[in-house]
Order: structure tokens, then sequence, then C-alpha cells
């Protein structure tokens, strides 16, 4: 346990770190130990990290000097942000920022940022097909993003930018899931067209994390994308209906559509599927489904993810 290396995991207690955590504790006799980063040590979910055999610190990602202390010592530190947290670009830059720099100042020798596309290399601002939102941003949380690899690759610390995919757990806990349309039939409404969306159990995202860690900065490409699947939507209501045992059909609609259904950032999630439609096969390109399973050969299908969860997912 002495000679093992120290993994730095921010968002420890959530999905995507949480699935790295527990990756490392799935590995007893691997080279990594975990240390999980969270605001409140106290919690259950950091107790539980705690209990099942993970160190423990505390640091806010809004606190670059919380940031080196949580990162010193580490071999390897995992960067994600939390946008959904606040749904400012500026601030998730300021967090990445802050995160590149921490990563220098400790001396980590490994860092894998949590990243998607900056949307402005493919479209301007100017382009019609899609608003610009918040003065300067296609699809904001993607585009900050994209915009912060550069932190990271400028840091001087070798880095993996790991472009994650679409959580099949949003069908559980981000009210993607089917629901029922005006004739009862469970519905997915979303404004894909016919192109395919990656997507990817959160776990795997940990899983993915840890064998980049293994492979070394050195073993693996610097831009890493992964997913489990690509799925349009009507082969993912297909599934659900296999999963659910009941009818799921896809009802499209437009992304204008979509960006006015009125939730909290539903302008940037409807932005964010027209990108993912406009642009499918450079998308999808990005995240090609042979090298992620070579990287992680346990990733799960949809129809496996389907078979494990489909009980969960809240349909009313
Ligand atoms: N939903 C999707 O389909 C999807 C797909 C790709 C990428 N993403 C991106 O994934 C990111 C979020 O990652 P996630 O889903 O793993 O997050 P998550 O499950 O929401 O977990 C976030 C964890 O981060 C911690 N946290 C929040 N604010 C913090 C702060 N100021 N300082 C330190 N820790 C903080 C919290 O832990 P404590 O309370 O313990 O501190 C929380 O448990 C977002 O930026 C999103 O854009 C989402």
């Amino acid at each position: 346990m002495a000679d093992k290396k120290v993994i730095a995991v921010l968002g420890a207690t959530g999905a995507q770190g949480g699935g790295l955590v527990r990756a490392i504790l799935a590995h007893p006799d691997g080279p990594f130990k975990a240390r999980a980063v969270t605001r409140d040590v106290t919690s259950e979910k950091a107790r539980a990290l705690a209990d099942a055999g993970a160190e423990v610190v505390a640091a806010d990602v809004d606190d670059e000097a919380s940031l080196v202390r949580a990162f010193s010592g580490a071999h390897g530190a995992f960067c994600v942000t939390f946008f959904w947290a606040h749904f400012s670009p500026e601030r998730e830059l300021a967090e990445a920022a802050s995160m590149a720099r921490a990563v220098r100042t400790a001396g980590v020798s490994h860092a894998i940022w949590s990243t998607l596309e900056d949307t402005r290399k493919f479209m301007s601002l100017d382009d019609p097909r899609m608003p610009t939102l918040m003065g300067k941003y296609k699809v904001p949380h993607f585009d900050c993003k994209g915009e912060a690899d550069a932190f990271f690759l400028a840091s001087g610390v070798p880095a993996t930018l790991l472009r994650t995919s679409f959580y099949w757990e949003n069908f559980i806990y981000f009210g993607s899931g089917p629901k029922p349309g005006p004739d009862g039939t469970l519905t997915l409404t979303y404004p894909m067209g016919s192109a395919k969306l990656p997507g990817i159990a959160t776990e795997d995202i940990g899983r993915s994390a840890y064998a980049i860690f293994k492979a070394g900065p050195a073993g693996v490409d610097q831009t890493v994308g992964i997913a489990g699947d690509h799925s349009t939507l009507d082969e993912i209501a297909a599934a659900f209906t296999r999963a659910l045992g009941r009818p799921v059909r896809y009802q499209e609609v437009e992304p204008e559509v979509y960006r006015s259904f009125g939730f909290p950032g539903a302008d940037d999630l409807g932005n964010m599927f027209q990108f993912k439609r406009d642009f499918n096969a450079e998308f999808c390109g990005a995240r090609d489904l042979t090298k992620a399973r070579a990287l992680n050969p346990g990733m799960l299908t949809l129809d496996q993810w389907l078979a494990r969860n489909a009980g969960r997912v809240p349909l009313e």
C-alpha cells in the first residue's frame, strides 16, 4: 500500500469522480490508491468513500490553494467541473484554469481533464443555425470545457483530454427518460432527427479514466473520446421497449421547440443536441467505440445498461 501512487479525484462524491474512486478501490492489487476530494468530508457520501478505503480530503474548486493541497504528493489528478451547479461558463473556465495551475504547482505527473468540444470551432457565432447564448457561446457547457483544454495543454503537466458522452443516467436523474405522451404511450422527446447519440454509463467514465492513468500519458492519445454505444433515438426507444416490456416511441421535435421547453438550461441543451445532430459524423467519430472498448473492455452497451437500470428510470 505504501508504494502505491495517489490519484486525487475531484467530484469524488459525484458521477464521474465517484466512478474513478470505485474503479481504483476495485483494484486493490493495482498501482493506485484513491484520494477523494470533496467540499465536505463529513457528508454521508464522503464517509462511505472513506469506509470503502479511500483517503478523503477537503477542497473547493473555487479555492485554488485548496486544490494545490489536495493534489500535493499525488501522481495523478482527475479534473472535472460542475457546470450545472452554477450555469456559468465563465466560472467553469476560471475553475478549470485554477485546476490547471494547481496540477502544475503540486507537481502532478499526469492530469486527466474531463472535457467536451468547443462547438465554436465547428460554427462561428454568427452561424444562423442556432442562437448564440450568453453573448459568446453556442453550447455554453461544452464551449467553456473545450476552451479550457488549452489551460491543461499549456500547464506543462502531461495531460489527457477525456471527451465524455451523454450519461444514460440522465434517463434516471435528469428528467430525460420516457414520459407518457398525450395518448399515454411512453415517449422520448429529443431534437436529434435520425442522428446517433453517443451515450455511456457514468461508471464507465471512471473505469476509462482508471485505464488512462494506468496506461500513463505516453500510453494513450492526448485526446481520448469515450462512449458505450452510438444509438439513434429510434434505437434507444426500441431498447427501452425491450427492457421495459412496453412500447416506447421517439417523438422528434425541432431544436427550436426543445429550446423553448422552459426548464433551466433548455436553450443550452437544445443547442447541444442540435450540435450533435448537425455535426454527427464528427461528434461520433471523436468517440470511436472500438478504441473506447479497447481501453475499457467492460464498457456497457445501452442494452446492458438498461438490463441493470431500466427499473430505476422514472416513467411519469
Ligand atoms: N449529464 C451528462 O450527460 C454529462 C455528460 C458529459 C459531461 N457532463 C459534465 O459533467 C460535469 C459534472 O460531473 P458529474 O456529473 O460527475 O458531477 P456530479 O455527479 O453532479 O457531482 C458533482 C460532485 O462535485 C462536487 N462539487 C460540486 N461543486 C464543487 C465545488 N465547488 N468544489 C468541489 N467539489 C464540488 C460535489 O461534491 P461535494 O458536495 O462532496 O463537494 C458533487 O458530489 C458537468 O460539468 C457536466 O457538464 C455531463
